[in-house]
């Protein structure tokens, strides 16, 4: 079977601010009915590549396709308002001389009936019927979120290109209106390329996401994969916090503290850092100053004495110094967990766990 045509592809994107590179070499796909999340932290030139494919700023290479058709390269250039493109910013700014129903009727055609019927159907969908009479002001500020979300999708978009369109909104309000955002543009088989910083809206909402760094994609897959295989050390810190213990290969084996480390296809003497995540830690109390026996699958205990425990919510987080010295390790435990500061504990890495990257 052919792969489907993307609704949205960007082809080698590249944009410049006075000589600096800002844009690098940006490819992205969406389909239609599809979330891709552009993830990544600040600066990193998200909203600059949304503006490029909104058409509101040109970029310096590359090109973006529409449904296998070219909407702008270097030369051609269909202009903004004749891409489909819908947009919803987080600077979203309502008129403030029209009423909440005449804002959402704003970009709509059709007979007055028509606009009428569109209006108060979004409204409804995004729990504010009965308010198209009043004006922007009268109205909170995630009540006019809503508004202009409500406006954003009234035209039916085939593409909406969304730039942390949520964070206005307090936590609760937020996924509600999230979920039903996502629910209204999969029905209209609209194809979202939405950007965030926050990791955990994009797992939340992502079918794929594009991990970008100082202007290039590091790394673009469904969210497990990202998560599960990341590509380098820095993909698995932007999701969680991190432990890494070093050491060095001699015969495809990693030496550390903690054991030897499978490390296949690194040549002798590479440094390596094992990266792990805090609930991969394994932790055994100290009988008589001996820990567990090692084992294939956790390698070799090392000692480390609590230095701070927090209960937070779901988890328990405990900090150590751990006996090799290096900074200290984090480790979850899903319960209430408060050891004592001082109490001495074993710790083992669970080896399907953890990731190996070369140190450069
Ligand atoms: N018009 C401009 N002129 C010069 N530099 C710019 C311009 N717009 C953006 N930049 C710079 O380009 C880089 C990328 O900016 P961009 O707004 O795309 O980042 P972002 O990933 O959206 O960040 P954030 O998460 O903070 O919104 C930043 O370093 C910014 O200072
Ligand atoms: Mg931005």
């Amino acid at each position: 079977m052919q792969d489907p045509i993307p609704r949205l592809e960007t082809r080698n994107l590249v944009r410049r601010y006075d000589g600096r590179l800002v844009v690098d070499d940006v490819s992205l796909s969406v389909l239609p009915g599809q979330v891709t999340c552009l993830l990544g932290p600040s600066g990193c030139g998200k909203s600059t590549t949304l503006r490029m494919i909104a058409g509101v700023e040109m970029q310096d290479a590359g090109e973006i396709w529409v449904d296998g058709k070219l909407v702008c390269d270097t030369v051609y250039r269909v202009p903004p308002e004749r891409r489909h493109i819908g947009l919803m910013f987080q600077d979203f700014a309502l008129f403030p001389h029209l009423r909440v129903g005449e804002n959402v009727a704003f970009g709509l055609g059709g007979t007055a009936d028509e606009k009428a019927a569109r209006v108060g159907e979004l409204l409804e969908r995004v729990g504010l019927s009965g308010y198209d009479r009043n004006f922007p002001h009268e109205l909170s500020g995630g009540e006019q979120q809503r508004v202009a979300l409500a406006r954003a999708l009234a035209p039916r978009p085939s593409i909406m290109l969304m730039d942390e369109p949520f964070s206005g909104l307090d936590n609760r309000l937020r996924d509600g209106i999230r979920d039903q955002t996502l629910d209204i543009l999969r029905e209209q088989d609209t194809a979202v390329l939405l950007v965030t910083h926050e990791p955990e809206e994009a797992m939340r909402m992502a079918d794929t996401i594009a991990l970008m760094r100082d202007g290039r994609i590091v790394q673009q897959g469904a969210p497990y994969n990202i998560y599960n295989a990341p590509a380098d050390r820095a993909a698995v810190s932007f999701f969680s916090d991190v432990n890494v213990v070093r050491g060095t290969v001699h015969g495809a084996l990693a030496e550390t503290p903690f054991g030897q480390f499978l490390a296949p296809g690194v040549p002798n003497g590479q440094a390596v850092e094992i990266v792990v995540r805090p609930q991969h830690v394994k932790l055994d109390f100290d009988r008589a100053g001996k820990g567990p026996v090692p084992t294939i699958s956790d390698g070799t205990a090392v000692r480390g004495e609590v230095r701070r425990a927090r209960f937070m919510g779901g988890e328990s987080l405990v900090e150590f110094e751990m006996e090799f010295g290096g900074p200290r390790f984090k480790v979850t435990v899903p319960a209430v967990f408060l050891p004592k500061n001082g109490t001495p504990m074993w710790l083992t890495i669970r080896r399907d766990k953890c990731f190996i990257f070369p140190v450069h």
